[in-house]
């Protein structure tokens, strides 16, 4: 694997058309509003007056979401067009989302604009992980935000079933020929980094959580049949890996 910087992994979701943010600016996309926002919004529970991190934000949707649902919300995204869009979302109906543009390794480090006030309730990082050369650094970064007994949740591919909806569509069935190793998966905007499950699970249990929860939500046979127009490999095989894990 070439050797990555967290910065060159940035400068990739940096360059992700404006059009396409705008298209899941509300809820994302058809697995974020039928997978992984339900899963996200329960494993959070009742928002009102909660100090929530948004970990890697992206356009910003999920931080809005929260917000209207009481949460105090603060999103981070380094990568400028990302950035942008969600801090003009905010400038065009203010919801008092705080954005900073920022790498999740630096926060807590001795930058002034890492300073993120009082410990947070939550820290959300939704489909971010996959995305960071230095995930280990960004994961410690985002436990370090939390309160004790806070929550970090984060959301991934499946570790297990990537690129599912491609290798179903090829072969009627998910293949996989390497799990072990590290290696890059080439995305639509950017690059995915596969790592075992047990890597993610293990960090975070080194970090001093408690993993509360494990998901792996699938596609409701309602959902296939209106959306989809019947079998999906969602029903079949979880595509998202969610998990809750609480400080101690
Ligand atoms: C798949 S997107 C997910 C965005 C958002 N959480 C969502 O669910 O729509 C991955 C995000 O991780 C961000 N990212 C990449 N490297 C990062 C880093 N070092 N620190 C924080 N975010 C990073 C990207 O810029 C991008 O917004």
């Amino acid at each position: 694997m070439t050797r990555w910087t967290n910065q060159a992994a940035i400068d990739q979701w940096a360059a992700m058309p404006r059009e396409v943010l705008a298209e899941m600016a509300q809820d994302g996309d058809f697995s974020k509003r039928h997978l992984v926002n339900p899963v996200l919004l329960r494993m959070l529970g009742d928002l009102s007056g909660r100090r929530v991190l948004d970990a890697g934000c992206g356009n910003g949707y999920l931080s809005r979401m929260l917000a209207r649902r009481g949460a105090t919300v603060t999103g981070v995204e380094p990568a400028g067009a990302l950035f942008e869009f969600a801090a003009g979302e905010e400038e065009a109906e203010p919801l008092g989302i705080h954005y900073l543009q920022a790498d999740l390794c630096g926060l807590g480090a001795s930058q002034p604009a890492a300073d993120l006030g009082e410990p947070f309730d939550a820290v959300v990082a939704s489909m971010v992980l996959p995305a960071i050369p230095d995930w280990t650094g960004a994961m410690r970064a985002c436990v370090g935000q939390l309160r004790p007994g806070g929550r970090f949740i984060f959301s991934v591919n499946h570790p297990c079933f990537e690129q599912l909806a491609s290798t179903w569509r090829e072969h009627g069935a998910y293949r996989v020929s390497e799990y072990l190793a590290s290696y890059e998966i080439e995305e639509r905007y950017a690059t995915d980094f596969h790592r075992p499950l047990s890597a993610y699970l293990n960090e975070v249990i080194s970090l001093g959580c408690r993993i509360a929860e494990v998901a792996e939500p699938g596609l409701s046979p309602q959902i296939a049949a209106e959306e989809t127009g019947g079998d999906h490999p969602y029903l079949h095989l979880p595509n998202f890996l969610i998990v809750a894990a609480d400080r101690s």
